[in-house]
């Protein structure tokens, strides 16, 4: 059990034009799916690109910000991935009654490798200057006890017991049709589907590699020259 269940009071912001919101952690392919929510007619934020907006959200988890800012970044977007977006699924459901989830699943040991390996990769983390203490606890899964800089056998059983908790809970506390817990080798069927669009004629996109993620990274760390 990650946080308790808790009865989430309805903010004032209200944005009806979100339709999705992907509950999988980071790294089981939320890049890709950011492409190929863009082919079926999306327009999804991916926290990866944007490392600003993940600001008011981080705040709201784990400082002493409003769901109301924390929602208020999603303002002109109708999906969004990663983390700490993933983490707001039951406010999500609450304030944004026609929206739907989506769980981007991988097996846990493949997850946890290719973290580590990107999070290596990255040089160490060198984009994270925090403007905030609490920010620590808001990337690489650092809320679930994650340490892919320096990996030991303990973290990573504590790191994979969440990853396991949170795909759990995610699927007792979404009803089910709301929810499609979504397998890369599965394709364009059952998300078009989910999400009442036509099957694109086009190849499922792959982008998810090391070196997608640090030219995401790269755009990040414009940005923040830019807004922060
Ligand atoms: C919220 O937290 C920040 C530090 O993160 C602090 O500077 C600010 O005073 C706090 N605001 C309130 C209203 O408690
Ligand atoms: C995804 O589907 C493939 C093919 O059926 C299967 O081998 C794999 O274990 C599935 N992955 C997960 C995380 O369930
Ligand atoms: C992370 O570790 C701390 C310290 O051991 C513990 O109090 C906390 O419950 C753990 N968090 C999770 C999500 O497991």
């Amino acid at each position: 059990m990650l946080r308790p269940l808790a009865f989430f009071c309805l903010t004032s912001f209200r944005l009806s034009a979100f339709k999705l919101l992907d509950v999988g952690a980071p790294r089981t392919g939320t890049q890709s799916m950011t492409v190929a929510l863009r082919t079926l007619g999306l327009n999804p934020l991916h926290s990866g690109h944007h490392k600003p907006l993940r600001l008011p959200v981080c705040r709201y988890l784990f400082g002493n910000g409003s769901l109301d800012d924390a929602f208020s970044v999603l303002d002109g977007y109708d999906a969004a991935m990663d983390e700490p977006f993933m983490l707001i699924y039951e406010e999500a459901m609450a304030n944004f009654p026609d929206a739907k989830f989506l769980l981007t699943i991988s097996d846990p040991e493949h997850w946890y490798k290719n973290y580590v390996d990107l999070v290596q990769a990255d040089g160490a983390g060198w984009w994270f200057n925090f403007v905030e203490t609490f920010e620590q606890k808001c990337y690489d899964m650092a809320s679930w006890n994650c340490s892919f800089t320096a990996p030991s056998e303990e973290t990573k059983k504590e790191c994979l017991k969440n990853y396991a908790a949170h795909n759990a809970r995610v699927q007792e506390v979404i009803p089910a049709e709301r929810l499609l817990v979504y397998n890369w080798s599965d394709g364009w069927a059952p998300l078009a589907h989910f999400l009442q669009v036509p099957v694109p004629d086009k190849e499922f996109p792959y982008v998810d590699t090391n070196s997608e993620r640090i030219y995401a990274v790269a755009d990040a760390y414009e940005a923040i020259g830019e807004a922060v």
